[in-house]
């Protein structure tokens, strides 16, 4: 089963009950929202994972940033590689079957519900993004199996509530939902405003819910992180924070860690790994 949801309208922030709209691709709504004259954090990711879904401005802005901090690109590549591990634990031995991937990104190898629906093609997904270059790509993300449904909602990380709404279309919320929020948190500036995102997503959901998160960090590694960073904020969008340790914890407190615990996202399940300065964590609500 395949759907999609938008609830943006052009210059407005989301609001209100969530709408269903038929948008076909490329259509006027979607691309009045796309901006080529400035570097957006989905495409350069993208062009830092080697994809070819970005514009130039998009290729100037990466190529600057991995100048200044080299190790990006193997950042990009540990974070992806630690979405493939959790979710394979989550599906696998935790026994998930709904998951909920806000900050999904552009499609790339082994999405969420690729992952998932390998081990259980009954698995539900819900992928949420904000970039509207995202939402034109949905179609991809939205191939799932037959036995199971994957849906796209274009909507804001700071509205959880429209998100729960939305997410309840397609999942049971009195079932267990992992919640994946890798690299997304890092874009809501406000450590407060962060954990309340987290907290009002994780108090909707049912004991046996898991919240997968990674998020950067200048504690380990990374020479010239900073520096990046700063020109990131200066010359692209939406603008980025880094986070202690401390700081990453508190997003996971009430939580049980599931082993390892909080460590670079490129250890997690991989102990041999080099560490990259992104921090990895799965918490399970008991
Ligand atoms: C660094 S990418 C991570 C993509 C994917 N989760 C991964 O780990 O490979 C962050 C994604 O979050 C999205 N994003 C940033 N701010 C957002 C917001 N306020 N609401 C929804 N999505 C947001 C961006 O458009 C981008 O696709």
């Amino acid at each position: 089963m395949r759907r999609r949801l938008d609830h943006h309208q052009p210059g407005r922030r989301p609001a209100g009950r969530p709408r269903r709209l038929a948008l076909p691709e490329g259509t006027s709504q979607v691309t009045m929202r796309i901006r080529t004259d400035i570097a957006h954090n989905s495409r350069v990711w993208n062009h830092w994972l080697g994809g070819k879904d970005n514009y130039a401005v998009d290729q100037q802005v990466g190529d600057r940033i991995a100048g200044m901090f080299p190790s990006i690109a193997e950042v990009a590549r540990a974070d992806r590689a630690f979405l493939r591990r959790s979710v394979s634990y989550l599906a696998g031995e935790a026994g998930i079957r709904q998951f909920l991937d806000i900050g999904t990104g552009l499609p790339t190898a082994d999405n969420t519900h690729e992952v998932a629906q390998r081990i259980a093609p009954d698995a539900r997904i819900v992928y949420v993004d904000n970039d509207p270059v995202v939402l034109t790509h949905a179609r991809a993300l939205l191939a799932g199996t037959p036995e199971g449904v994957t849906e796209y909602v274009d909507a804001d990380a700071h509205d959880p509530d429209l998100i729960l709404r939305s997410a309840a279309a397609t999942l049971d919320l009195r079932r267990p939902v992992a919640v994946m929020m890798l690299g997304i948190l890092n874009f809501v500036l406000d450590t407060d405003q962060a954990r309340s995102i987290v907290r009002t997503l994780m108090d909707a959901l049912p004991s046996g819910s898991h919240l997968v998160l990674t998020h950067p960090t200048l504690e380990f590694g990374g020479e010239g992180n900073r520096e990046a960073m700063a020109f990131w904020n200066e010359h692209a969008t939406p603008p980025i924070t880094a986070r202690g340790r401390m700081e990453f914890a508190s997003f996971l407190e009430g939580l049980e860690l599931v082993e390892p615990g909080i460590v670079s996202c490129a250890r997690w399940g991989a102990p041999a790994a080099a560490e990259v300065p992104q921090f990895g964590a799965v918490g399970r609500k008991p």
